[in-house]
């Protein structure tokens, strides 16, 4: 019987069903070669999330304008398959011209179908200088994405208005895919890396360095305030003019998703900058945005993370980011679906799409409440059963990535304070508070003997307990998932002769003062 399906919705659940039997994610990172850390970085992402990496490399003719540098641009597929090697990339699909023509019909690319994307989003920046190059990204991408149909795809913030541009149409056509956008990697100068900084003399890469300088410049005045898109354009402007080798070609502020020109930062603003150095243009940009603080509260074991972040969260309205309970939730959704808790590659499977719902308790000493898959389960994640396999769970690398990418996405928001081992180092390293609870270990031990003869237990050693604490920091500080390490940039809160509202009445001081 064949089944016949009415709306895209059916489809796509056919479709889900289909490829979760084959128990594959794939990720595509499509280039134009010439890799360097920027690309890698992509590269590296898409492993990481994926257990089957393509990258594309299509020096795409469509997207260069008549007067640019489509035969210079540089080309080196051997060293670039080297990299992928070395990063363990799974296929790389680099087509010829004509492969690319795939109708066959015409002699050129230049007369197949395009794929073109709404006119006020390349009426702006780059747009507006490279006609056409736009619609050759959208449908060399598009071709990509239907060719090589990945899960997730990876672009870099780089090119942010291609990321725009690339993130409507996939909505528009409704690709179903998943765009990833990855920070920009640069050089300690500043400079963005890109394969055009080739042609750049030491000497102008000097000058280049000065375009992200001017762009932090105006985040600087963002965050104190300035909001108004003439200021902060104006601002980069001034602080290059000085510059002789730099020669701007635009300077705009835009919505970071319609590309729309903002007159005032209202939650978010692009500020894009192209500009000539020597005959190399060059592009850069910072998105300015305002999201409520994140609080990082990282420590070892037993310096009472979980109570201060509670109650700090309960004092200052954030929502605590619960992770105890995010993975205690994914525990429960494996039993739920009798799946062997060893069995790592079917746990993988289920959590791909799985949706998890944090809300703040009414009390700061009530259990977060917890949805997964929209089912309420605060209560059912709490039974002796969850805690006793939860442990082997959150060991799984899967579950350990996919729970931090979604503590990431809550991240975007803001407004919520998370504690860990590695929160202020790895899951939010650019949280704007970053505490680093800790206590001498003695004094830890003295709490934890304290908590049991409290609960009726006579027996304990202090010396033993002691030495246990030291070896869990010990342990805790070498394991190679997630170490305990003091970020850089965190305040250290030595808690031995404080009570717990004097360490609560600290961070909340702290707080105030970075808000
Ligand atoms: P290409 O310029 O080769 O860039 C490939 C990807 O690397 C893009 O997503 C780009 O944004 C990203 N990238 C470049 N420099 C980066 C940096 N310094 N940090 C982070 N990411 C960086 O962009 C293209 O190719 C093409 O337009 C393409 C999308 C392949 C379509 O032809």
């Amino acid at each position: 019987m064949v089944l016949l399906l009415k709306t895209i919705r059916e489809l796509r659940s056919q479709i889900a069903i289909h490829r979760q039997k084959q128990q594959c994610q794939v990720g595509l990172v499509p280039t134009m070669g010439a890799f360097h850390q920027g690309h890698l970085s992509l590269i590296k992402r898409a492993s990481a999330e994926n257990n089957f990496v393509i990258v594309s490399i299509f020096v795409n003719p469509l997207q260069f304008t008549p007067t640019e540098d489509l035969a210079q641009y540089p080309r080196q597929l051997q060293q670039d398959l080297e990299l992928c090697q070395k990063l363990g990339v799974d296929l790389v699909f680099a087509p010829e011209n004509q492969e690319m023509n795939s109708s066959g019909d015409t002699t050129s690319l230049d007369d197949n179908t395009s794929v073109i994307p709404p006119q006020n989003m390349t009426d702006v920046l780059c747009g507006k200088f490279r006609p056409g190059h736009f619609t050759g990204v959208a449908t060399i991408v598009t071709k990509l994405l239907n060719i090589l149909q990945p899960d997730r795809a990876y672009f870099g913030q780089k090119d942010a208005q291609q990321l725009a541009i690339i993130r409507r149409l996939v909505a528009d056509l409704n690709i179903p895919v998943k765009i990833v956008a990855c920070p920009i990697i640069r050089e300690t100068s500043g400079l963005a890396l890109s394969s055009r900084n080739q042609y750049l003399t030491a000497r102008e890469k000097e000058d280049a360095a000065q375009i992200y300088r001017s762009l932090q410049q105006a985040a600087t005045a963002f965050n104190q305030g300035k909001l108004e898109a003439k200021v902060l354009i104006d601002l980069v402007k001034e602080k290059l003019s000085p510059v002789a080798g730099v020669t701007i070609q635009y300077v705009e502020l835009v919505d970071p998703n319609t590309l729309q020109p903002l007159e005032q930062i209202k939650d978010a603003g692009l500020l894009a900058i192209a500009a000539y150095v020597g005959s190399t243009r060059l592009i850069d940009n910072i998105v300015l945005q305002k999201r409520q603080p994140i609080v990082a509260i990282d420590g070892p074991a037993g310096a009472g993370k979980s109570t201060v972040t509670r109650r700090v969260a309960h004092q200052l309205g954030l929502l605590y980011l619960d992770t105890g309970a995010m993975y205690r939730a994914v525990t429960w959704l494996v039993m739920e679906s009798n799946i062997a808790i060893d069995n790592h590659e079917a746990i993988a499977n289920l959590i791909k799409n799985v949706s998890l719902e944090l809300t703040s308790p009414t009390a700061f000493d009530l259990p977060t409440i917890v949805y997964i898959d929209d089912r309420e389960v605060t209560n059912a994640i709490r039974t002796p059963e969850v805690t006793a396999n939860v442990s082997a769970i959150a060991a799984q690398a899967a579950v350990r990535q996919k729970l931090v990418e979604m503590q990431q996405q809550w991240g975007e928001k803001g407004g919520i304070i998370a504690e860990g081992r590695d929160i202020g180092t790895n899951v939010f390293p650019n949280a704007e508070l970053k505490i680093f609870l800790t206590a001498s270990a003695a004094e830890r031990a003295r709490r934890r003997l304290q908590d049991l003869q409290n609960q009726g237990r006579n027996d304990i050693d202090l010396q033993q307990l002691t030495q246990d604490i030291q070896q869990r920091d010990e342990q805790d500080s070498n394991r190679a998932i997630a170490p305990l390490k003091k970020a850089d940039d965190a305040i250290e809160l030595i808690t031995d002769n404080l009570t717990i509202d004097e360490v609560i009445a600290k961070i909340i001081n702290l707080y105030n003062q970075i808000k």
